[in-house]
């Protein structure tokens, strides 16, 4: 366990901050706020928080539209505010990870006003400004994940900009050096403070093709699916030139880094294994420490995993079988952009799906309130205020509403969250699914993900020892995690029937609480039941 860095044996843990606690009475939560809950989360027994965007913003895309980089915007609290939260963060054991968005800023960046006020400024070029097509159109067929076309005109300087995301989100111009040495600025700024690392939002998207190539149609696009869907992004996202990118800003946390302070970088990637791993980079150019690995949420077509033992295990082969000997795995069952994992799975499977999570071979990412069973919040599509819901009426699943409803910590008014109506509704569930609750219930889905957060520190099998998959009955997934002096077994039940186990051991702690110590072949399995078992 001693030669394993502390984000290698970590479990981070992601705070959407709007959404977590709010101190100030305005409905929205903020940075005191997470430093209230920080006594919390170390009890927990996470390692790290990923903290999502309190940058200044116009909070189009909820914070994911920075207008500065280098600040806290007022709702969240202020710069000293931020710097408390580190060292009372560190102060626990903590470390605090934050978002960089380096793909686009807000259309109220300073960058971009300047940008768009002539064909001549010296910024003009930071961000990627093309003719209009012969027809007066936009240059190309790109189109924008939240829908429409990527490109908006601009009358003014009769020109077209690029947005993968919103209108008010434009494309940063990565084919201009000085807007990657500003980004690294960025990232110094925030290295100087304090913090242990970054959250790199969209990293297979900061780079587009050279030549502005249409996309190709995508010939499995089908009525119902994204509008997005329907061309085949080989223009636009995971360009060969992103890696120069990435390992430009692996070089600057290799400048803030120190054995033991060790700072990392996480990457949003949404892709394929084979493509997953090349940002890792290679041990002479490193990039990412961790790319995420989505691919327990959702398929290469974005189709939603089945909730199914062989389709699990073959997820994690693959996984396992794609890494290079350099790559360490991480795994993630929710986010703020896609369902909760318990209205996924149900809530019988949500507390095996917590065992899988904690126990697969590498970092997990935890997402708040995923502790407590949050369920999607029941938001009707007209009340939707995600962008990417309104723009996207006809896909019921885009609104991203749900699962950013706030943190329910008690049953006061506004679950502990606020004290006045807060910016998405609680909820109504937050009466009996609550910390405060769970925390007094020695069974509850909180004290499980405690118990195997606590196994996992102390286990160099968990932390740190190998993965194998182990044979199992059907609807059963078992595998082992072994170091040279700890062999465990994992066996997760994903149906609601009884299952019977061939396995004898010591069972250190099953997803229902209620049983440990000795057990000999065959281990009956009751519905829905995981357990982790230290074998002889
Ligand atoms: C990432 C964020 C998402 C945001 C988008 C645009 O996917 O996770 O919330 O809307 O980038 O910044």
């Amino acid at each position: 366990m001693q030669d394993l860095a502390w984000w290698q044996r970590a479990v981070v843990y992601q705070v959407y901050p709007r959404s977590f606690q709010d101190t100030n009475g305005d409905g929205v939560g903020d940075l005191p706020g997470v430093v209230r809950r920080l006594d919390y989360l170390a009890d927990l027994g996470v390692d790290a928080i990923w903290l999502s965007p309190f940058y200044p913003s116009p909070q189009e895309d909820f914070g994911y539209d920075v207008s500065d980089y280098c600040d806290v915007d007022p709702l969240f609290g202020t710069l000293a505010d931020f710097d408390r939260l580190l060292t009372e963060a560190h102060a626990r054991g903590l470390r605090v990870i934050i978002d960089l968005v380096p793909n686009h800023t807000s259309d109220r960046h300073p960058w971009f006003l300047e940008s768009r006020s002539s064909r001549t400024n010296p910024k003009r070029d930071w961000y990627v400004w093309r003719d209009p097509s012969p027809d007066g159109g936009p240059p190309n067929n790109w189109r924008s994940v939240f829908g429409g076309s990527a490109w908006t005109f601009d009358p003014s300087t009769g020109q077209y900009y690029l947005h993968h995301f919103l209108p008010q989100q434009p494309d940063l111009n990565y084919r201009n050096p000085e807007v990657l040495e500003a980004m690294l600025e960025v990232m110094r700024f925030w290295l100087r403070r304090g913090v242990d690392g970054f959250r790199v939002d969209v990293l297979p998207m900061l780079v587009e093709d050279a030549y502005f190539r249409d996309e190709p149609e995508n010939p499995r696009w089908r009525q119902g699916m994204p509008e997005y869907d329907r061309l085949l992004h080989i223009y636009t996202v995971d360009q060969p030139e992103t890696h120069a990118v990435a390992r430009r800003m692996r070089q600057v946390l290799e400048e803030f880094s120190a054995p033991g302070r060790e700072r990392v970088m996480i990457g949003e990637t949404y892709l394929p294994f084979d493509r997953l791993v090349r940002y890792y980079g290679t041990p002479e150019a490193p990039e990412a420490h961790l790319p995420f690995n989505f691919h327990l949420i959702e398929d290469d077509e974005g189709h939603p995993v089945p909730w199914d033992p062989d389709a699990v295990r073959r997820i994690v082969e693959a996984y396992e079988a794609a890494l290079p000997p350099w790559g360490w795995p991480n795994w993630v069952l929710g986010n703020h952009d896609r369902p909760r994992i318990a209205s996924r799975v149900g809530a019988p499977q949500t507390r095996v799906a917590a065992m899988l999570l904690l126990t697969l071979r590498g970092v997990p990412t935890w997402y708040y309130g995923d502790e407590i069973g949050m369920e999607n919040g029941p938001i009707p599509p007209e009340e939707c205020r995600d962008p990417a819901g309104r723009r996207q009426p006809e896909i019921p699943w885009a609104c991203r509403d749900p699962e950013r409803t706030p943190m329910q910590w008690d049953d006061s008014p506004y679950a502990g969250f606020s004290t006045v109506e807060p910016w998405l509704p609680v909820n109504p569930d937050y009466p009996h699914r609550n910390v405060r609750r769970q925390q007094g219930d020695p069974r509850s889905l909180l004290n499980l993900v405690r118990t195997l957060l606590r196994l996992r520190r102390d286990s160099a099998a968990l932390t740190g020892g190998g993965y194998a998959t182990a044979p199992a009955p059907n609807g059963v997934y078992a595998y082992t995690r072994s170091s040279p002096d700890e062999r465990l077994l994992v066996a997760l039940n994903f149906t609601a029937m009884p299952q019977l186990l061939e396995a004898s051991g010591d069972v250190l702690v099953s997803t229902h609480l209620d049983r440990t110590g000795a057990e000999r072949s065959p281990i009956a399995l009751r519905p829905d039941e995981g357990v982790l078992l230290r074998l002889p």
